[in-house]
């Protein structure tokens, strides 16, 4: 089949269908979302749970994102890419801000680059950027790099106090310049009222089904991540288990002499071997 045009920055501002977002880290991944068509890649820093084993996207660093970043873009030429800027790296004022994403677009060849929050500082951060061609996803309600603030890894916005911040921070990010906006474990309800306040798309994770996009993670997605299965993903395979059971049937083989068999091994004429005896 033909390789699917990439969509482009107006039609995910403004989609005519609900967007599908996958995370991936490398290669095997991203061609994996960029085959099944979906709509955008993130290279999200969950990277820092689901694939270097942190407890938190907090040691993420920008080398860590433009490694994975670059994988995942080798893997998914033809798709849309935003790569998360990981704690730390939008933090320090507007220019080490712009340093951090100019990086990450040159170093990867991703479409866009994604940051956590609404404060002024932030907001200060995606009106540079947007402005100067970088294009910026938000992202508000839960908020993992700066989970502890919020009291841990917990659903945001169910108050009138929090809902209010919700709202106000994901319409300053669209004053600001943000194409879309990550609304991430927050009510269904609250996230509806967004989505329909706002003019830029909403893409939501645990934020009910009125979004205009929804995200997972690839490893919650597919089962490949350890623990319980978490609120705001659906496990659509269990290739954790799958992966599992194919590695012990190996180590059984090679255990039992029944792998390599006959078929998996080189042969060469008998004279040959015989010379060397
Ligand atoms: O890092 C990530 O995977 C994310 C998504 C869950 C939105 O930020
Ligand atoms: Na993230």
């Amino acid at each position: 089949p033909a390789a699917r045009v990439k969509r482009s920055l107006p039609e995910l501002t403004h989609p005519a269908a609900p967007l599908v977002m996958v995370t991936a880290y490398d290669y095997p991944g991203a061609r994996h979302a960029e085959a099944a068509g979906v709509d955008l890649i993130l290279v999200g820093d969950s990277l820092g749970n689901v694939v270097l084993g942190y407890d938190s996207t907090a040691p993420v660093t920008l080398g860590d994102m433009i490694h994975h970043g670059k994988a995942a873009r080798r893997g998914a030429p033809n798709t849309f890419l935003v790569v998360d800027l990981p704690f730390g790296t939008y933090h320090t004022g507007v220019t080490d801000a712009m340093r951090s994403a100019v990086r990450v677009i040159q170093d990867t060849g991703a479409d866009a680059v994604k940051m956590e929050g609404s404060t002024p500082e932030v907001l200060d951060v995606v009106r540079v950027l947007s402005r100067n061609g970088i294009p910026v996803m938000g992202h508000v309600g839960l908020m993992p790099q700066t989970a502890a603030a919020q009291g841990g890894l917990r659903v945001q916005g169910k108050d009138d106090d929090s809902a209010r911040r919700t709202l106000e921070g994901a319409l300053a990010l669209q004053e600001a310049g943000a194409f879309a906006v990550v609304l991430e474990a927050i009510p269904a309800r609250l996230a509806r009222l967004i989505s329909e306040r706002l003019d830029i798309a909403t893409i939501g994770i645990g934020a009910g089904v009125h979004c205009d996009g929804q995200v997972l993670v690839y490893h919650d997605l597919l089962g490949l991540y350890e623990g319980e299965e978490k609120k705001i993903a659906k496990r659509y395979a269990d290739l954790g288990r799958e992966s599992r059971e194919a590695i012990a049937r190996y180590a059984a083989e090679v255990r039992a002499r029944e792998f390599p068999s006959k078929e998996h091994s080189f042969v060469m004429k008998d004279e040959v071997i015989d010379k060397l005896y």
